[in-house]
């Protein structure tokens, strides 16, 4: 295609996509701001949108027409498989990353969430998640032109890379919060600042605490300009006032210019925080989903290519929603964290009980049709139980005293744990929060190599294998996260390091630039992870599209979950049991009919039935008359 035709074809099409998203942004616009401001804020946006098209390169003109066309569905597919690590824990810098790449290829990778990349406030900065600079980066890395280079390099390579957005709050050390500090007004207005305890006073009989042991309080004095600043987070991390039209203007410029750095995916962070309101929990509001609404339509006329994953960590009811729901439905993210199923894996692994999962998983919401979930088993956050729990009061919900045995399970406090972890944000008399530790501590492995015990090293392997097995076969991109994929311990030492005193450092080691050796369990796990991966990407049955239930196989220990495509019919049964177990046989041959075959590659040299599941063991059967297609 010539480049004028192409300009040409470009041009046209952004024509057609504000016509048809305008609507979109201005029922949201008017939803926030009523008119006429709504009416002024959308001139303004797609003016702003003009701009960010025209500024666009050719290359990712082109990648948007591809995935407006014939690759509409590119974050669905089974070939997807996503990556999170923090580029300087793992590669050093950019530059470092990029030699990673043929490591992330022979993984599958095609997704690759990068970490504290944008420049954050010196010293503390919350694991990167206190911005200074949206349009710059951390200097240990490389400039912003070097992050562009190495989008290019990496979409060369069949990946798409991940940035976050952190749109609920910037840095006290970001222009706008020095100007408003300095008494700019016109700044203040930026941020949520009183002049005394009054209002927060108020607000905080209604909210939660994100951090109660290292950062309590929703509300922290900022001497300088003598007002009480909005934190949900650290006091650092002052929240972005959205009433104000024109901090949503300027983030959207933000995010234009970030996505034509070539950024594919953002994860908008801390999400359920956006909109505060008097008199609400200021969480999960239905004006924070019309903010997403303006994101993903104004993000849909300059980059179609560009998807947005939302970061809810909420009660289970409200995760799908951050999809869009009711009229809204398919009109925000398209991708979104499943914060409770990777809680409530880990309660299976605990209890060696599905059945709460289950229920839980099987009453929430389905996902529109052209969203994908992001399952994963760890992250560089803890694990919330308060995700498990529904504040209405629903029969799903989990009970205080089984998160709390979780809560004391994975800190390695009860009789029957085999875990190492510790403990996030505990305060003195207060129940359940989160828990710290990489899968591989988690599941056990850290405590086995202490005690030099081969048999429990065994086990602690297959229960690794077994939380990165389930989520490749659940509707969504599965996710690994650094270090996880090759068994990485517990860093103990991480307070030790400046500015690393929250407890999330636990899991936030630096990764070791060997490979395990052959003989260390990590190595096992690595090379059971990519055949898995690597069989996953050939199985159509896995696009996320593609329909999800949940079974009763009358054995508490195996969670059996059934995909179906046309006539084609996957059975995952997962053991999350250290013992072996089994469904009824007439159970799969119901289902599969008598002939069937095994698609899990780890499971292909075993002579089993296939209704029998060794400990932690995870199948894939299908009817073996027809290819797993
Ligand atoms: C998100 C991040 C977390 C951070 C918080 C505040 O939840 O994942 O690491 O502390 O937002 O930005």
């Amino acid at each position: 295609m010539s480049t004028t035709i192409g300009q040409t074809a470009y041009a046209d099409r952004f024509q057609a996509r504000s016509a048809r998203f305008r609507e979109d942004l201005s029922v949201a616009l008017n939803m926030l701001y009523g008119e006429p401001v709504g009416g002024r804020v959308e001139a303004d946006i797609l003016s702003l949108a003009r701009e960010a098209f025209d500024s666009r390169s050719e290359e990712l003109k082109a990648l948007d027409l591809a995935r407006e066309d014939e690759l509409a569905d590119w974050f669905q597919r089974p070939e997807m498989i996503g990556y999170m690590c923090y580029p300087d824990r793992m590669a050093g810098n950019f530059e470092g990353l990029r030699e990673r790449i043929p490591y992330l290829r022979s993984l599958g990778i095609t997704y690759l969430h990068l970490l504290s990349v944008l420049k954050a406030r010196p010293g503390d900065s919350d694991g990167g998640f206190a911005i200074a600079d949206y349009l710059a980066t951390n200097d240990n890395l490389g400039t912003i032109d070097d992050l562009e280079a190495l989008t290019a390099d990496f979409r060369k390579a069949g990946i798409s890379l991940c940035l976050d957005f952190v749109f609920n709050h910037t840095a006290k050390e970001h222009e706008w919060a020095r100007r408003a500090k300095a008494g700019e007004k016109a700044y203040q207005d930026y941020y949520f600042m009183y002049p005394d305890r009054d209002l927060p006073d108020q607000y905080e009989t209604m909210l939660d605490q994100v951090f109660p042991a290292t950062a309590p309080g929703n509300f922290t004095y900022e001497e300088a300009c003598d007002k009480w600043v909005w934190t949900t987070f650290y006091p650092y991390q002052w929240d972005l006032n959205y009433h104000n039209p024109a901090v949503l203007v300027a983030m959207l410029d933000n995010l234009f210019k970030l996505a034509n750095r070539g950024v594919e995916v953002f994860r908008l962070d801390a999400a359920i925080y956006a909109w505060k309101e008097s008199g609400t929990h200021c969480r999960n509001l239905p004006q924070t989903h019309a903010l997403l609404q303006v994101f993903r339509a104004a993000m849909s006329i300059v980059a179609p290519g560009v998807a947005l994953k939302a970061e809810a960590v909420a009660g289970a009811r409200h995760i799908a929603k951050y999809f869009g729901f009711q009229e809204s439905e398919g009109k925000e993210c398209q991708l979104a964290y499943h914060t409770a199923a990777m809680a409530a894996l880990w309660d299976c692994l605990a209890t060696e009980d599905v059945g709460p999962t289950v229920k839980l998983l099987s009453s929430l919401p389905k996902k529109p049709p052209q969203t994908s979930w992001i399952y994963y088993a760890r992250c560089h956050d803890d694990i919330g139980w308060a995700t498990l729990q529904d504040s209405k009061g629903a029969d799903w919900s989990l009970p205080d005293d089984r998160l709390n045995h979780l809560w004391r399970f994975y800190a390695g406090e009860t009789e029957d744990s085999f875990a190492r972890g510790e403990k996030f944000q505990a305060v003195a008399g207060e129940a359940f929060a989160g828990s710290n530790g990489t899968l591989a501590s988690l599941a056990g492995l850290e405590a086995a190599v202490e005690n030099e015990d081969e048999a429990a090293i065994e086990i602690a392997v297959r229960r690794s294998l077994l939380m990165h097995a389930v989520p490749l076969v659940l509707d969504g991109i599965p996710l690994v996260y650094m270090g996880d994929e090759s068994g990485l311990l517990n860093d103990y030492d991480y307070a030790a390091e400046a500015n690393h005193h929250d407890g999330r450092w636990l899991h936030r080691p630096v990764m070791p630039a060997e490979h395990p050796g052959k003989s260390d369990p990590g190595h096992r796990i690595l090379v059971a992870l990519r055949s898995m991966i690597g069989r996953r990407k050939a199985m159509p049955i896995f696009h996320t599209s593609v329909s999800l239930d949940f079974i009763d196989t009358g054995n508490a220990a195996i969670m059996a979950v059934v995909r179906r495509r046309n006539d084609q019919l996957l059975l995952c049964l997962a053991n999350f049991s250290g013992q072996p177990q089994s469904v009824a046989p007439d159970l799969i041959s119901e289902m599969l009919g008598d002939s069937v075959r095994d698609e899990n590659p780890l499971n292909t040299a075993q002579g089993h039935a296939p209704h029998q599941l060794q400990p932690y063991q995870c199948r894939w059967l299908v009817a073996s008359r027809e290819e797993a297609s």
